[in-house]
């Protein structure tokens, strides 16, 4: 089984939370690899080539409000399944319907401000990480205790 790569972003509403520290050990203790973490602004430029599916829709002008209304921190997840896996950890778009454990459920009530985002498959997360990332910004590493985190034939 291949070691997939995610992008994820803490959107503005969890910068101004000053929950970014959550989140983040959320992913360590789940035992992904961070293997990318950056802060930036969003523009608007941005924001229609990241939501390009969405830019049709009648909510994406908020939604472009909002993703541009302040900093994120943008970071690629590596793991087995890592895609999936954050998704799930995520919960349901909409906080008020997310189960309580994952974020959006134990942090939030909205379906817009709900912290966190996520690439939804393999195609989107290629095309999200490099969106938001250079090659050589992605660091790829072996850690000594990741034979404690999986076994052999759990990864690449
Ligand atoms: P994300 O892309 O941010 O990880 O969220 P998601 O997959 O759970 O949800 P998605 O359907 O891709 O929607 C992207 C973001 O748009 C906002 N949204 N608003 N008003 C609405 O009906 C509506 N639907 C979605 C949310 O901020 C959602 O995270
Ligand atoms: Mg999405």
């Amino acid at each position: 089984m291949p070691a997939e790569r995610t992008l994820i972003l803490f959107k503005p509403d969890a910068v101004e939370r000053r929950l970014c520290g959550e989140l983040l050990s959320r992913i360590e203790k789940k035992g992904l690899k961070i293997v990318g973490l950056k802060m930036l602004k969003v523009t608007p430029e941005l924001s229609k080539q990241h939501y390009a599916e969405h830019v049709s829709k009648p909510f994406y002008p908020l939604l472009e409000s909002f993703i541009t209304s302040g900093p994120v921190v943008a970071v690629a997840v590596e793991g087995p399944e890592a895609i999936a896996v954050m998704r799930t950890m995520m919960g349901k778009t909409n906080g008020r319907e997310s189960a309580p454990g994952t974020i959006r459920g134990d942090f939030g009530v909205s379906r817009q401000m709900n912290l966190i985002h996520g690439s939804d498959g393999p195609d989107a997360a290629s095309r999200e990480l490099a969106i938001y990332f250079k090659p050589e910004e992605l660091i790829s590493y072996q850690p000594i205790l990741a034979p404690m985190f999986a076994a052999s034939d759990e990864l690449a």
